[in-house]
């Protein structure tokens, strides 16, 4: 039997959904995926202590600290080659990827974004500003969507919607926490699982 899947979550802040993938990893919910590695875009993020406890490597690599896209996306590229990655996870990463990245992972890197794409998605759409977005417009089903990464922001295929009701009284805290409750640490790892037995399968042929 080939090996699992190697993923690198990739972070900026408090990483719940870091925690719902070493969750199910744990739970035997991961059964063709190891999580290996975890790349964090902010040195302070919560997440670095999360990946520390479950005892898997955490590196910084800050686009600030770098200086410049290039150096950014270098110094994670050598991480994930490091350690042999095959399929990065996006979970709460802030940080743009640029098409020179993009490009060489296709069908490899996931994104959990948090509405119903096409909905609230794009450049400026990240963390709070999702849900303050969707309260100000007024929906009344919002919902959560993982993705293949690409070139355009929140564009790539997508692999996973699930929705939940925007209810009234909501402030984008709370509703942040419902979408997260009730779709995205359930939706984030079933994709992971999903496109980690695909890979592994691929190695198997
Ligand atoms: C999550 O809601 C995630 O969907 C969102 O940021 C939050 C991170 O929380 N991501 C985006 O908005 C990306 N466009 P976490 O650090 O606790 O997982």
């Amino acid at each position: 039997m080939v090996s699992k899947t190697r993923i690198a979550v990739l972070v900026s802040g408090g990483g719940t959904n870091l925690q719902a993938l070493l969750d199910a990893q744990k739970g035997g919910k991961l059964p063709d995926g190891e999580i290996v590695l975890v790349v964090a875009s902010n040195p302070k993020a919560y997440a670095i202590t999360r990946a520390q406890q479950a005892g898997v490597p955490a590196v910084v690599c800050s686009r600030k600290a770098l200086g410049s896209q290039g150096a950014f996306e270098t110094a994670i590229s050598q991480a994930l080659a490091d350690h042999g990655v095959e399929l990065i996870v996006l979970a709460g990463f802030m940080s743009i990827l640029s098409e020179a990245f993009t490009s060489r992972w296709p069908r490899r890197i996931l994104n959990v974004h948090p509405s119903l794409i096409p909905a609230f998605c794009g450049k400026g759409y990240y963390g709070l500003k999702v849900h303050q977005a969707a309260l100000d417009y007024g929906v009344k089903v919002t919902g959560a969507t993982v993705h293949f990464v690409n070139e355009v922001p929140d564009g790539g295929e997508i692999l996973l919607q699930k929705a939940v009701d925007v209810l009234p009284g909501d402030t984008p805290e709370v509703l942040q926490r419902r979408v997260m409750e009730q779709a995205e640490w359930i939706l984030l790892p079933q994709a992971t699982q999903m496109i980690s037995e695909e890979i592994r399968r691929e190695k198997d042929q």
